[in-house]
C-alpha cells in the first residue's frame, strides 16, 4: 500500500519524506488556504517547493468546475511539474475533464468520493486514482471503511486500472483497515503514519532493554 501526506505544510511534507516511506503528497484548496497561499503564482510556487521534497505523485486541485475552466487549470497545473497529478472533483464537468486529461495522458485524481456510483464513473472515464473520503462520512453515520471495499471489489470485477486512494483517514486503525480491505493508497496527516509506530510494550520493552545494558556495562 502506497502512503501518500494529505498536506500543503512544507515542514510536514519534509518530516514524511524523512521517514523514507513517503509516496507521495494530495492538497485540496481548504489545505493550501490553511497555508495562507492565495494567488494563482503563489500556489503554482507552492506546488513546485511541494514537487521539489517528494520523488512522486503531487495532486493539485482545480477550482474551476466548467469544463473549459477545468481543462485550463489543469494543464497549467500539469505544466509545473511531471510529478503533479490533476485533482478534480466528481462533477458532470469532472468527468468530461478527467475523460479529456486520460487522453492527453495527464493524471488525475477524482476527488470528493461518496458512493460506489461515483467512483464506477470516476474509473470509467479513465481517473488515476479516486479519492473516497472516509472520516467525512464516519462523521455522518455512515460507513466509510465499507465504502472502500466495495470500491475495491467492483474495481476488481472488472480490471480497472484506477487506483483507490483512500482519503479522509483520520486515525492509524483507518489506515491499518484500509491495508485489510486492499485500498491501493492512503492520504493522511503525518501524525496517522507516526501512530503506527506507537505499542507501550515497545516503549517498556526498550527501556529494559536499555536499562540492563547501562546495568551490565556498570553506568
Ligand atoms: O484531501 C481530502 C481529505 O483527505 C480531507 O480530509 O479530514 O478534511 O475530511 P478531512
Amino acid at each position: 500500500m502506497k502512503f501518500f501526506i494529505d498536506t500543503a505544510n512544507l515542514a510536514e511534507i519534509r518530516e514524511a519524506y524523512d521517514l523514507g516511506i513517503l509516496d507521495g503528497v494530495t492538497t485540496n484548496p481548504s489545505l493550501m488556504a490553511k497555508e495562507g497561499i492565495t494567488g494563482e503564482a503563489n500556489v503554482r510556487a507552492h506546488y513546485k517547493a511541494i514537487c521539489e521534497i517528494v520523488d512522486d505523485k503531487v495532486s493539485a486541485e482545480v477550482i474551476a468546475t466548467d469544463f473549459e475552466g477545468m481543462i485550463r487549470e489543469g494543464k497549467e497545473l500539469a505544466k509545473i511539474d511531471d510529478k503533479i497529478v490533476v485533482k478534480i472533483p466528481i462533477i458532470k464537468e469532472g468527468i468530461k475533464a478527467i475523460k479529456y486529461f486520460n487522453s492527453e495522458g495527464i493524471r488525475t485524481n477524482c476527488t470528493l468520493i461518496f458512493s460506489a456510483g461515483q467512483a464506477l464513473l470516476a474509473a470509467k472515464a479513465g481517473a488515476s486514482y479516486v479519492s473516497p473520503f472516509i472520516g467525512r462520512l464516519d462523521d455522518i453515520s455512515f460507513d466509510g471503511m465499507e465504502l472502500i471495499a466495495q470500491i475495491v471489489h467492483i474495481y476488481q470485477n472488472y480490471g480497472y486500472q484506477t487506483e483507490v486512494l483512500a482519503a479522509s483517514v483520520r486515525h492509524s486503525m483507518h489506515l491499518i483497515k484500509c491495508a485489510e480491505v486492499g485500498a491501493d493508497v492512503v492520504t493522511c496527516p503525518l501524525k496517522v503514519i507516526t501512530g503506527l509506530l506507537n505499542h507501550p510494550l515497545t516503549t517498556s520493552g526498550l527501556a529494559t532493554f536499555l536499562a540492563d545494558h547501562a546495568k551490565a556495562a556498570g553506568k
